[in-house]
């Protein structure tokens, strides 16, 4: 039986960081559930954000503190922030290129909530496809696409690998002395969301199934900018950069309304903007709009050439016809509990890196860019760290037994649709304790069909998320309730 070193799950920054930093010696596999591209990394366009200097990290650590209304692990923060200046330039070494300014030197722009310019970006606003490219063109491993993993073999705090099935095999068994799960968040379980359709978090639900507590779930983010009316089941993301450098809502009647919500208007944290918009579309029944008006003429294609060109697309006449907008789903700060080396709590040899991880890095609303700077930074410790850790698995202490069908077609469509219809109804921008237990209640049921595996999965992961909001009886962040009326 051949053991891997390795098993990397998920094809995101941080799955395929952390297989560029294995030594070429080590045996690793990668598993991409479907292809390399469907991951969130992808469709990352304004950037990546590290301190701009020594100076800059204790301004930086405030920021995402701030951001993370200071329900973040200190620790972790600070360690990101430490890191990134180290990080970067290791990417840059490597060949990465990030966008420069017209002196030559690395061109830095600001996203709301920080309180200075200091994300990077590639190809103007294509950050996360330009990482992504370089990091596969880099990749050094074994990678098998359309691979969807059904299960960890874990026992006692060991993991011992994981089962897999692609289009060609029923299942397959992988052992691997050390697992890295990078699997992304929970994207799909939500009706509008600008995830890779991919992203439903299935590997969440194995770790609930195993005994491991996920954490903080009801910690979600809505981006409060997507091109509203498509038909696309992954929205098109209008980037936060697009504000930081001058870009505005308004309503229909061209009025700026988000200082009236927070002094810092576009530019406030995410959380709070979304909100605002939620709001006033609410109480004023009016579209909300992004407006290029302070742009200069060829500013905003020169910038932003990929918006630009998708805009145009769908029919926008730019640079100065605004869009319409509305908040979609857009990141999971919760997830599974990790320290700060990667290391999924009472596991010895099984991580969690990137979105799908929980250090509390992001507290309770993550700072704009802080997410692929995370998949950089905390590869790196994983992989440090099982280095110096070198376990072993010993696979003839695991016998696996073979989970059953993994689609029932007929019973998962409808319940999948509904799934997405309730979690955005009940457990996103706002929400009332009263339509959580309903919907916990719903799932609930669903739980005792015969949905196939995946469906299984992506329910105990919005479980968790319902069961997280109820608990948590105070409005802090991502999270806000309203009460019901008496
Ligand atoms: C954006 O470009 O607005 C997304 C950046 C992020 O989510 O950090």
């Amino acid at each position: 039986m051949q053991v891997y070193d390795y098993l990397i799950i998920g094809s995101g920054v941080a799955g395929l960081n952390a297989a560029r930093l294995l030594p070429k010696d080590k045996k690793v596999l990668l598993l991409c559930k479907k292809s390399p591209w469907e991951c969130n990394t992808f469709w990352a366009q304004g950037g990546i954000a590290t301190a701009v200097d020594e100076e800059d990290i204790a301004v930086h650590i405030q920021d995402t503190m701030t951001a993370g209304v200071d329900y973040n692990d200190k620790k972790a923060v600070e360690i990101l922030s430490k890191n990134s200046l180290s990080s970067i330039h290791d990417l840059i070494q490597a060949g990465l290129k990030f966008d420069l300014n017209a002196k030559g030197n690395l061109a830095f722009t600001k996203e709301a909530a920080h309180s200075r310019s200091r994300i990077l970006h590639a190809d103007g606003d294509a950050t996360g496809r330009m990482i992504h490219m370089f990091l596969i063109e880099q990749f050094p491993h074994e990678m098998l696409t359309e691979a969807v993993v059904s299960d960890l073999l874990i026992k006692d705090g060991i993991c011992y690998g994981a089962q897999f099935f692609t289009s060609e095999t029923k299942q397959k068994t992988v052992y691997a002395h050390n697992t890295i799960i990078a699997s992304g968040g929970v994207g799909s379980l939500y009706k509008y969301h600008t995830n890779s359709t991919a992203i439903a978090g299935e590997v969440q639900g194995i770790c609930i199934e195993k005994g491991i507590k996920l954490k903080d779930m009801e910690m979600l983010q809505f981006h409060p900018t997507v091109v509203k009316g498509t038909h696309f089941a992954r929205k098109p993301l209008l980037s936060e950069a697009l504000r930081g450098e001058g870009a505005y809502i308004v309503d229909e009647d061209n009025k700026r309304f988000l200082f009236d919500y927070h002094k810092d208007g576009e530019l406030a944290p995410r959380d709070v903007v979304s909100r605002a918009i939620f709001d006033y579309a609410k109480k004023h029944k009016k579209g909300i709009f992004l407006s290029f008006e302070s742009f200069e003429k060829n500013f905003f294609k020169k910038r932003f050439p990929n918006i630009y060109a998708n805009l145009k697309d769908l029919g926008f006449e730019l640079p100065f016809e605004r869009v319409p907008i509305s908040p979609a789903f857009h990141y999971t700060m919760g997830g599974i509990p990790t320290d700060t080396d990667g290391k999924v709590l009472g596991m010895k040899n099984l991580y969690a890196i990137g979105e799908a991880a929980c250090t509390g890095v992001h507290g309770a609303n993550r700072l704009a860019s802080n997410s692929l700077l995370e998949g950089v930074v905390f590869s790196k410790l994983a992989v440090e760290h099982s280095l110096q850790n070198n376990f072993k698995i010993s696979h003839e202490n695991y016998t696996n037994k073979i989970k059953s069908y993994i689609r029932n077609q007929e019973i998962d469509k409808p319940i999948k649709d509904n799934l997405r219809r309730i979690m955005w109804d009940t457990a996103a921008i706002v929400r009332e304790e009263d339509k959580l237990k309903q919907s916990l209640k719903t799932i609930e049921e669903y739980l005792q069909q015969e949905v196939g595996r995946l469906l299984y999965l992506r329910l105990l992961t919005a479980k968790a998320i319902l069961e997280a909001a109820i608990n948590r009886k105070e409005s802090l962040g991502a999270h806000f309730l309203i009460r019901n009326e008496a």
